[in-house]
């Protein structure tokens, strides 16, 4: 009996060490995969999901062209600003933070590209079999991603948590990922989904290229009307239109008048740019007031705009000398047609615009290169009136479309004796410039640029606390109400 126990024992010592061994070989197997896995960029490909090492963001480049002059002043700030391994792929700047204290900071100083994003997830999902279905990846991109170091992120720049999200995808992902993917976020962070057409505190992107899968975060952004273009009523070029509201000089607190506005696109750039000024703009087309209209709301700028013919004798609806700046690109007759002699029509609009102007006012005034040019001007000098003497000070030719050469023209009201009108010259802003064509265009782009404000917070700033409570309060008040309701109703039963 004894003899038969203790084998039994010996037996269970022997089976109990095997096993032992058998888990310290399937340990050690396991290891030395995770291992592989780590070395290999870690992940299950058998499950078409692999994450990759990444760069921690990115910025999204103003042109696609890695030799235009304002990439090459987001180059500049990428690198004195400390960041490393700065690539460029795709229209994108790939870049990891460096030895700073405050990544914050350093990313504030970046001015010259459209946003910066931080990179959540890079991840592989050309090993897949079988694609994943929306549900799967969804659960393996809020496994993997890193959130925590996301949002540390995104509160730096914009000082306070964001509380609703959305996510956007582009369309060669899973169908339904961006909801799975919300679901599971707001399990995770406690966050409201944000409902559609309205601007989410943290909007994740998720772009797929290349088989690989981005989970991107937007952290700053450059207003689209800084980086030019992009109006829903588009008319004279962005470039051009800067460079004529940088001749007016306009100062804060200016009334700055187009009396023929169109689409108000000389407007609106002077608006983006010196928005402590007041605009107004003048037009007989109804039609064209209405584009400025939509272009200014586009811009979130204010306007005034009057339906008024600025060629008749008090048709500016203002008083004598009260405006600072004039800015206007007349009818030439040919997009836009001028009734009657052209000379007269401008000669009116003319004495119209130095009835409202200030005497130490400016005026800048846009014609084509020949015959308008040079109606224009004299019909500049036959509207003077007495101890008046608005006369051009610079004239500046430059590319307006490929056929067209268009003329700028300043002028400002100096002593009549010495005013002969000035010849052909470089405004005084422009410094070294070209002379004409590509090369005057891209050296304003530049000039413009360097006058880039900071980039913004991604969205917009987090309701405070007031505004929270007062969101929430209608639900919880209801319920107050509802169990305040069921008490009475109780009370009275039992009574
Ligand atoms: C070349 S467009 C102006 C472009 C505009 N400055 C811009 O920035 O897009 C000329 C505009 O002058 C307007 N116009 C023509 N005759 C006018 C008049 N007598 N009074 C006011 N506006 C007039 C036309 O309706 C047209 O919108």
């Amino acid at each position: 009996m004894l003899q038969q126990s203790g084998e039994l024992k010996r037996h269970f010592q022997w089976g109990w060490m095997a096993c032992r061994v058998r888990a310290a070989c399937l340990w050690s197997r396991w290891c030395v995969l995770a291992c592989f896995a780590c070395l290999a960029g870690t992940g299950d490909h058998s499950l078409g999901f692999s994450v990759k090492p990444h760069a921690q963001y990115l910025a999204v480049a103003v042109s696609d062209r890695y030799r235009d002059s304002l990439n090459e002043l987001a180059l500049s700030e990428l690198e004195s600003s400390g960041f490393r391994n700065i690539d460029f792929a795709d229209g994108r700047w790939y870049f990891d933070a460096g030895l700073r204290l405050s990544d914050a900071r350093a990313l504030a100083a970046i001015k010259h590209v459209a946003s910066i994003r931080a990179i959540a997830l890079c991840a592989n999902l050309s090993t897949a079999k079988d694609p994943l279905s929306a549900r799967e990846l969804a659960l393996r991109v809020d496994e993997a991603a890193k959130w925590k170091a996301t949002l540390k992120e995104l509160t730096a720049t914009r000082r306070c948590s964001p509380s609703t999200l959305r996510v956007v995808s582009r369309r060669s992902l899973p169908a339904g990922l961006e909801q799975e993917l919300e679901k599971l976020l707001v399990r995770r962070f406690g966050w409201r989904r944000q409902v559609r057409g309205r601007k989410a505190d943290i909007t994740i992107h998720l772009c797929a290229r290349g088989g690989m899968l981005h989970v991107e975060v937007p952290l700053l952004y450059q207003e689209k009307a800084v980086l030019g273009g992009g109006l829903p009523r588009p008319g004279l070029g962005h470039v051009e239109a800067w460079a004529c509201a940088r001749s007016l000089q306009i100062e804060s607190g200016d009334l700055v008048l187009d009396p023929m506005c169109g689409k108000g696109t000389l407007l609106a750039e002077a608006a983006v740019w010196w928005p402590s000024a007041n605009f107004v703009g003048c037009d007989v087309d109804k039609d064209q007031l209405d584009c400025c209209r939509s272009n200014f709301e586009w811009l979130q700028r204010e306007v005034s705009l009057y339906h008024t013919d600025a060629t008749k004798m008090g048709g500016i609806p203002f008083q004598d000398g009260s405006v600072d700046k004039v800015l206007v690109a007349p009818p030439w007759n040919r997009q836009y047609r001028i009734q009657g002699d052209p000379e007269v029509f401008y000669c009116s609009m003319f004495k119209e615009i130095l009835r409202v102007l200030h005497p130490a006012g400016r005026l800048v005034f846009l014609g084509a290169s020949g015959k308008t040019i040079h109606k224009l001007e004299v019909a500049l000098r036959n509207a003077q009136k007495e101890h008046r003497c608005f006369r051009i000070v610079s004239k500046r030719s430059f590319f307006l479309t490929r056929s067209v050469t268009g003329v700028m023209a300043v002028a400002e009201n100096t002593p009549c004796e010495n005013s002969e009108g000035a010849g052909w010259k470089a405004l005084p802003w422009e410094g070294q410039a070209p002379e004409n064509g590509r090369d005057l265009y891209n050296h304003w782009r530049h000039l413009r640029a360097l006058a880039f404000p900071e980039l913004r917070p991604a969205s917009e700033p987090i309701r405070d606390d007031n505004e929270t409570l007062r969101h929430r309060l209608p639900k919880r008040f209801l319920v107050l109400v509802t169990v305040l309701l069921g008490l009475a109703a109780f009370r009275r039963q039992v009574l």
